[in-house]
């Protein structure tokens, strides 16, 4: 049913910028129909039959099923099959954008212009090993520039910033719309879960896709992220939009595909975003699992770190403390946030970040604090070779069933295990050399993951050429 309050109410929807009103001048001939008619007889069987045929969606079809499906006058059932109409179809731009404001709008939309100049954000498409806002997050604010993220959780093999930062003791991921707006204010650092009701469309739709084999959709993947940037308020965004076997894209076609479209959305919403296509076929850094991965953070604060995690850490804070207009080149970018992470400003920033949030900074100072698992063994390489695969996604999951990760939402997790891989692609190694280490609290789960990370490892007798860390940036 489509009431006559939804049809005026998209009427005050822009013409190009679509944050701003919509003039009677940028009105089509279908808006001046809804005036006339109060367009009543939309159906949601209607919606997901005309995509079925692979027919384009109205502007007005899709936020009628979003705003259905929000408030539950569209089901759940309707919804999964919507969502695989549009894996199947696929989406033009101007549908995907459409999906993705009708989802920002779904819910509250922040507004920090008065507590930042140019509101930053970064977004990692997810992968293994991925810790990069622990880092990146505390050296755009030493580079002088306020930044509150709202991060996410693991799903699947891919990890969580807010399932590491839960590794230290006290750490609150649960701030409220008032007190992240205060911290932003006061000290210009926060990392937070999702306040409030930002983009609740999204929630649902992703919660269904997750269990109807829809995830992996590209209109469906960047109006799902797009749609929680600019709900929360985000003006200026980096994308790290992985690539590889560990990563939602298999290849940089694919990734820059979607980077091409979330950046349009970007544009189309009165937003800026920059993305950084980045590999994902093996871990980033060494350690994979929560508190293993909070401690490489820590030890990348101090200056030292793995040196492929150090320089996309680099890379990506100087993108943003760039659109933050926080340099005038990109070069000046990233001479600040090499000297954050050289003279310990960075560090100073992330420690004063967890006490903001009531952790405890003990296990900041003193990283052997973290929680630490009951079984930790070295598994030596079984040849002396090349290494030519790191499997990122075998690692990964790997990790989740050592108990780093979750299966299904709202599991439970243990901080304390994980994986660290002792090699990176490229790498000579000789038989006998520590291979990878794992950190378990279950025996048997030991033996499972012993087993499926030596597979995850592959050999060459001739030499290999290391992966390359970016496979470019998309603007
Ligand atoms: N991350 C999201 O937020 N949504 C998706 O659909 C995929 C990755």
């Amino acid at each position: 049913m489509m009431s006559r309050q939804f049809s005026l109410l998209w009427l005050s929807a822009p013409c190009q910028d679509l944050q701003q009103p919509r003039h009677p001048s940028c009105m089509t001939t279908t808006d001046r129909h809804i005036i006339i008619l109060g367009r009543t007889n939309m159906r949601a069987v209607d919606i997901i039959i005309k995509k079925r045929d692979g027919r384009q969606l109205s502007r007005e079809e899709i936020r009628f099923f979003i705003r259905g499906f929000t408030e539950g006058t569209v089901s759940d059932y309707q919804a999964s099959a919507w969502a695989m109409a549009v894996l199947l179809k696929g989406m033009n731009d101007r549908e995907t954008t459409d999906l993705a404001l009708a989802m920002a709008e779904s819910g509250e939309v922040l507004d920090l212009s008065g507590i930042v100049d140019i509101a930053l954000d970064k977004h990692s498409t997810g992968g293994v090993g991925d810790k990069t806002t622990l880092v990146v997050e505390p050296v755009v604010s030493a580079c002088g520039l306020r930044i509150g993220k709202i991060s996410g959780r693991g799903l699947g093999f891919s990890g969580g910033t807010l399932d590491k930062m839960e590794s230290i003791a006290g750490y609150r991921t649960d701030l409220t719309k008032e007190e992240f707006l205060n911290q932003l204010q006061e000290l210009g650092l926060v990392l937070t879960g999702q306040t409030g009701d930002l983009a609740p469309a999204d929630g649902k739709l992703y919660a269904l896709r997750d269990v109807t084999g829809t995830i992996d959709s590209l209109p469906l993947i960047a109006s799902s992220i797009m749609s929680k940037k600019i709900a929360a308020g985000a003006q200026r965004i980096v994308l790290d939009v992985k690539v590889g076997v560990g990563a939602f894209m298999k290849t940089v076609s694919e990734a820059r595909a979607l980077a091409k479209i979330m950046i349009k959305i970007a544009k189309l919403a009165g937003r800026q975003a920059v993305a950084l296509l980045s590999d994902m076929n093996q871990p980033l850094g060494y350690a994979v699992g929560n508190a293993l991965e909070v401690k490489e953070a820590i030890d990348t604060l101090h200056g030292g770190g793995p040196e492929d995690f150090r320089e996309h850490c680099l890379q990506v804070a100087s993108q943003l403390v760039l659109l933050g207009e926080g340099a005038a080149t990109l070069a000046e970018a990233r001479k600040c946030a090499a000297t954050v992470l050289k003279d310990g400003s960075a560090f100073d920033r992330f420690r004063s970040l967890v006490k903001a949030q009531g952790g405890d900074v003990s296990y900041v100072d003193q990283p052997n604090k973290l929680p630490k698992a009951e079984l930790i063994e070295t598994v030596p390489s079984p040849r002396s070779a090349y290494l030519k695969r790191v499997d990122a996604k075998e690692v990964g999951e790997s990790s989740v069933q050592l108990g780093a990760g979750r299966e299904k939402k709202g599991e439970a997790i243990d901080h304390a295990v994980g994986i660290v891989v002792h090699h990176k692609v490229g790498d000579r190694i000789e038989k006998g050399e520590p291979l990878f280490t794992l950190h378990a609290n279950e025996k048997s789960k030991l033996e499972l993951a012993r087993e499926r990370v030596l597979t995850a490892h592959g050999w060459s007798a001739k030499k290999v050429k290391p992966l390359s860390l970016f496979y470019g940036v998309v603007k």
